[in-house]
């Protein structure tokens, strides 16, 4: 049998804590306000998960929720990915949580740790997977709880992110739809641009460290910002020849939701206007792998993509990391 030509997007789903954060709650625990928050970045409010809203949590009500819009049963999947840089626990992966959850037997599943950027990176690898021929039907979700690495005391970085998922599922097909052309990038150079040192395999979590608040995430901002443009530009230049149309054939950006300042830049250097991106920044800050999917998925809900649109994702992240992808929306009717 020979491969598929193509990985259509059959199904999509999103989840978000129920607990709403607005940025003068921020402002009266940290020295902050709305003004700087909203001018500098474009966010009002994220969703703050609860005790009981884990990574699984998320990823397994958005990962069902896909799986019914493409009226896909479990037991179709034969590959889960998930990616995430929050995992539930240091070990095993997160997929197999999510993979128990949905009742899915026996695909394999697997973690991807791209920070911001793995949706776009999972797309990459699924579609791979799929037109390698070897996944026929696969679920792929984008699950951080970002907020767990957040020190709610260090107003540089705890007004800036959320928490969600997002998910679709892919299908092999003839059909020209799903990832048409991308490509994904990291700059290694950039590790500790943004990271959380302590926790892993190179400095264990000492009760001494803990006291130093070193178990939490911190970012050279202003820096991020230069490398985030430029990666997520010239990677959606890349994409778009890749795929052999023009970025004038490009119906909607979906970029990664991290500040609103940064896709007016991208928009900018593109020369798009922006009404071309789809932004929903305001309402979750950055949530991290699932920004991309959750602004896919309402962009769909709202109109702004029908079956054969093509839509341009673009992501950067922690790493540094960053890809695009261009995606004929939908599928032809059968
Ligand atoms: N409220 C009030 N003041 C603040 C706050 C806050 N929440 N945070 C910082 N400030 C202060 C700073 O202390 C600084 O004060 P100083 O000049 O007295 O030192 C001042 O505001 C200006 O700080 P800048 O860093 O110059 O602000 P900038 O305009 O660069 O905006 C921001 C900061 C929003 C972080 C921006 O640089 C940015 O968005 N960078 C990209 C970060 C990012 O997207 N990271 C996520 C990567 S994706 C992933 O992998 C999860």
């Amino acid at each position: 049998m020979s491969s598929p030509r193509y990985a259509a997007i059959m199904g999509w789903g999103m989840a978000v804590p129920r607990r709403v954060v607005t940025n003068d709650e921020l402002a009266q625990r940290i020295d902050t306000s709305n003004e700087w928050i909203l001018t500098r970045t474009g966010i009002t409010q994220r969703h703050v998960a609860g005790p009981d809203e884990f990574t699984s949590v998320l990823a397994t009500a958005a990962g069902r929720e896909a799986l019914e819009r493409a009226g896909v049963a479990p037991e179709a999947v034969d590959t889960l990915i998930v990616a995430t840089c929050t995992p539930d626990r240091p070990f095993p992966a997160t997929a197999s949580a999510v993979q128990r959850n949905l009742g899915i037997p026996r695909a394999g599943a697997f973690d991807l740790a791209a920070a911001c950027s793995g949706f776009v990176y999972g797309l990459s690898v699924g579609t791979g997977l799929i037109k390698s021929g070897m996944s026929q039907t696969l679920l792929l979700v984008a699950a951080d709880v970002f907020t767990s690495l957040i020190d709610w005391e260090d107003r540089n970085t705890c007004v800036l992110f959320g928490d969600g998922a997002g998910a679709v599922v892919l299908r092999a097909t003839e059909q020209p739809y799903g990832l048409l052309a991308s490509n994904i990038g990291s700059w290694g150079e950039g590790e500790t641009m943004m990271a959380v040192d302590v926790g892993g395999t190179r400095e264990p979590a000492t009760p001494a460290l803990l006291e130093q608040r070193r178990q939490y995430v911190y970012m050279h901002g202003r820096e991020i910002f230069k490398h985030a443009v430029r990666g997520m530009c010239e990677s959606a230049e890349r994409a778009v020849a890749d795929a052999g149309v023009s970025l004038d054939a490009i119906k909607l950006v979906v970029p990664h939701q991290a500040n609103l300042r940064i896709i007016e830049a991208v928009a900018k250097r593109l020369a798009l206007p922006m009404n071309r991106f789809f932004v929903n920044l305001d309402r979750y800050g950055n949530t991290s792998a699932a920004s991309v999917p959750i602004a896919l998925y309402e962009a769909v809900q709202q109109g702004r993509l029908v079956a054969g649109d093509l839509v341009l994702l673009t992501a950067f992240g922690g790493g540094l990391t960053w890809g695009s992808c261009v995606v004929r929306w939908g599928m032809s009717p059968q």
